[in-house]
């Protein structure tokens, strides 16, 4: 058995369409943010404050977990998780990995003003932008399929989410 994975930028739903598809499959969910912040007794934004090299630490050790647990999971992945191909090695021999896709202004008006994401600092759409452009190829090396989901209910995205897992898992 395989984990569902989910990777994509802020704001592209991971959280919510993970917690919905996780109910569909009947699976955990785990959250690589939480898992961070369980493990470590900080938050994201503590261990980021100490260096972003401390958070991306932690995150790798937390990809490795989640992905080597027995158990089949769905997996949502912080956003810059897969820029470690590490993290990308691991969750593809694992799972099946989709990629959840949006335009710059979807994304930033689903985060609205950052919510605390220390990236976002300074500037949400500036900065989804610029990290939509960089970050491209890594999610392209790390995801088995992509699911575009401007204008799309959450329902919607569900289904295409479990479609393409289907179709990878086969
Ligand atoms: C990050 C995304 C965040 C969190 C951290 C860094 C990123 O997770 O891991 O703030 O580098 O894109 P979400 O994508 O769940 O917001």
């Amino acid at each position: 058995m395989t984990h569902l994975v989910l990777v994509g930028l802020m704001g592209a739903g991971k959280t919510s369409v993970g917690e919905a598809v996780a109910r569909r499959l009947g699976r955990r969910v785990v959250d690589t943010d939480a898992l961070v912040e369980r493990r470590s007794g900080e938050t994201v934004a503590e261990l980021f404050a100490r260096g972003e090299a401390t958070f991306r630490a932690a995150e790798r050790a937390a990809v490795a977990d989640a992905a080597t647990t027995a158990e089949p999971l769905v997996i949502s992945c912080g956003g810059g998780a897969v820029l470690d191909p590490d993290n990308r090695d691991v969750l593809r021999a694992h799972g099946r990995v989709i990629w959840l896709r949006a335009r710059p202004e979807t994304l930033s008006e689903r985060v609205g003003g950052g919510d605390g994401r220390p990236l976002l600092a300074d500037g949400v759409l500036e900065t989804l932008t610029r990290l939509a452009a960089e970050r491209a190829p890594a999610y392209e090396a790390a995801a088995h399929a992509a699911v575009d989901t401007d204008g799309l209910s959450l329902e919607d995205v569900v289904d295409r989410v479990l479609g393409a897992f289907a179709a990878e898992a086969a």
